[in-house]
């Protein structure tokens, strides 16, 4: 059965740019937000996304009033009966996710697929809250979803192969390159990337060097696009401390665990680009270290 319907619930940073390149990839989208205030935010952020590929010229200004037009919003939950696919991308907490899934899950046709944006928790938690575990997967998008080509397609021991492989093709049709994932929390990527990044917060601790030279030193020694401080800040202060909350209690290893410095910045609202502060002041032209 092909996937022709995608529904996408949460609308933030993540969620906004799964519509995006669901839409532009020719697929009919229902978005799904809490009330208008959010909704009307996500669809501010994707027509904004949208604007700026047609002046950087990947897609024409046609292409993209054909894309918006293909996006339904709703803050309705039954909105999303008619979708193939159901992604969930909200806040990363098991509870508010198994309750969303929990709401779909009769109301959604039987070949519907689950899947969920997770990047910490585990796809099996998830799966054994509703009565279709063989037919849900963990579909894993990188920030910003529209340029970062991987999507980490997660398969738990319930996830049935043809489920598997009908989100693996998604996800080429979505023009992203997946790859196979086992149901560990953190999978591939943020199994190696996030206590590359909690590692990094060490050293400032430690007094090892500056923020701004921990950041030059792995973007001029390692050509890495971004350092850690200022990927820390992108990706969200507050969402590098909750991943590896996740991660520390599953696998109870130092190296998930989050430093003391992380959670003390979470604590004064230091939230990264998204609240205008993080490790650096992002309020200006340039970023500006913030005194630590
Ligand atoms: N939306 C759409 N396009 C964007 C964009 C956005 N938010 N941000 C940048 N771009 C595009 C630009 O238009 C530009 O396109 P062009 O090359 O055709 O002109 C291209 O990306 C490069 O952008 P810029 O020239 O503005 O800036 P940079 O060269 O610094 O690139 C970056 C920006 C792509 C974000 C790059 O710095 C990068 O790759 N950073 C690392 C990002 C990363 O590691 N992401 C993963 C985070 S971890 C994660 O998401 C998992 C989660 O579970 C934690």
């Amino acid at each position: 059965m092909k996937i022709q319907r995608v529904g996408v619930v949460g609308c933030g940073l993540m969620g906004s740019g799964i519509a995006e390149v669901a839409s532009t990839s020719g697929f009919q989208v229902t978005v799904r937000e809490l009330n208008d205030e959010l909704l009307e935010a996500g669809r501010a952020r994707i027509e904004k996304s949208m604007g700026r590929a047609v002046s950087k010229e990947k897609l024409s200004a046609e292409d993209r009033e054909g894309a918006l037009a293909r996006i339904t919003f709703t803050t309705e939950v039954s909105g999303l009966s008619a979708c193939d696919i159901v992604i969930e991308a909200v806040v990363e907490d098991v509870e508010a996710k198994n309750a969303l899934f929990r709401e779909l899950d009769p109301i959604c046709a039987e070949g519907t697929i689950f899947a969920s944006n997770t990047s910490s928790l585990t796809i099996t938690e998830m799966a054994a809250a509703t009565s279709r575990p063989d037919r849900f997967v963990g579909l894993h998008f990188f920030n910003p979803v529209p340029v970062m080509k991987l999507v980490e397609v997660v398969r738990t021991i319930a996830t049935s192969d043809e489920t598997f492989s009908r989100a693996f093709e998604l996800s080429k049709a979505l023009g992203k390159v997946p790859i196979a994932a086992k149901d560990n929390s953190g999978f591939v990527v943020n199994l190696l990337l996030v206590p590359y990044m909690l590692d990094a917060i060490r050293q400032l601790e430690r007094g090892v060097a500056s923020i701004t030279d921990i950041d030059t030193g792995m973007v001029l020694g390692c050509g890495y696009p971004m350092g850690p401080f200022t990927l820390c800040d992108f990706v969200g202060v507050d969402t590098l401390y909750r991943i590896s909350e996740i991660m520390y209690e599953e696998y109870r290893e130092e190296r998930y665990a989050p430093p003391p410095l992380l959670k003390r910045i979470v604590s004064l609202g230091r939230f990264g680009r998204k609240s205008g502060r993080g490790f650096y002041d992002w309020s200006g032209e340039t970023p500006v270290p913030l005194p630590l």
